[in-house]
């Protein structure tokens, strides 16, 4: 089962993850991060910046969830501009190091094969950050991806576009398609840490965490992982039934177990 992390803030989420991201780069200095974009994982590559003065980060490795598909590169909202500008620069990461799904149309039939033979060759992910969408997706796996799915081509839901409108000029701007790791790709990174602040995320994350295993929400693929965290405010953990548990295993864990 997953560890089940309900903090008070997003800031004290931030603060829990990177302080694990640190301990994960200084026992293996050529670390393969799992790299997330959108709102929620922001707390945590903000609270890496200070965390990370000091630290060697010259061979830490990216490799980010999902893009757009179409998308024109220097569109502020790409995800390789936003994973550059909110995680790559910030941290001081070598750009050379860090990788996004390629999005555009030119090769795009097999941008996703070239993604896993990537993955592959850096040893797959150390420790993947994740984010939930309201229908309950990650990365871009909208509902009945397959629990087996790697990364490739899926087309995005309305509500989706809808929740991601407020990065663009217009609804109709933002792309259709989209290029995502799947959720099979995801199950082999070494270590999930999901994070969920806020009431829209609360019924996503109950169905992820204590939901039956479906590709109808393909967050609750995360029960399939041996090694998951989900770190969520009390407004994201609010429709979790076993909370309490939650609450008191965390109160009574071992200081000699990790994240
Ligand atoms: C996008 C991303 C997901 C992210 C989700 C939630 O769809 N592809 O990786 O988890 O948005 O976004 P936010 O964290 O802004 O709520």
């Amino acid at each position: 089962m997953a560890e089940i992390v309900i903090v008070e803030s997003a800031a004290d989420a931030g603060g829990l993850v990177a302080d694990e991201i640190v301990r994960l780069v200084r026992t293996r200095p050529d670390a393969v991060l799992g790299l997330a974009t959108g709102s929620t994982p922001l707390p945590v590559y903000d609270a890496l910046r200070s965390r990370l003065s000091g630290v060697d980060v010259s061979r830490v490795r990216g490799f980010a969830l999902d893009e757009y598909v179409g998308i024109d590169p220097r569109h502020l909202e790409s995800y390789r501009n936003v994973i550059f500008r909110e995680v790559v620069e910030p941290l001081g990461l070598d750009p050379a190091r860090v990788r996004v799904p390629d999005g555009s149309l030119e090769g795009i039939a097999h941008a996703g094969d070239d993604y896993e033979a990537a993955l592959a060759d850096a040893g797959g992910v150390d420790l993947q950050i994740l984010g939930i969408g309201t229908d309950g997706h990650i990365g871009f796996n909208e509902p009945g991806s397959s629990f087996a799915s790697l990364t490739r081509v899926k087309t995005l839901t309305a509500q989706t576009r809808a929740d991601n409108a407020r990065f663009f000029d217009h609804p109709d701007d933002v792309p259709m398609h989209c290029i995502t790791q799947g959720l099979g790709t995801i199950l082999r990174a070494k270590h999930l840490v999901l994070l969920a602040f806020g009431a829209a995320k609360a019924e996503a994350v109950a169905g992820a965490v204590e939901g039956p295993v479906t590709a109808s929400l393909p967050g609750s693929a995360i029960q399939l992982h041996p090694h998951v965290t989900v770190v969520a405010d009390e407004a994201a953990a609010s429709q979790l039934r076993f909370a309490d548990y939650y609450r008191y295993t965390w109160a009574h864990k071992p200081e000699w177990r990790e994240l």
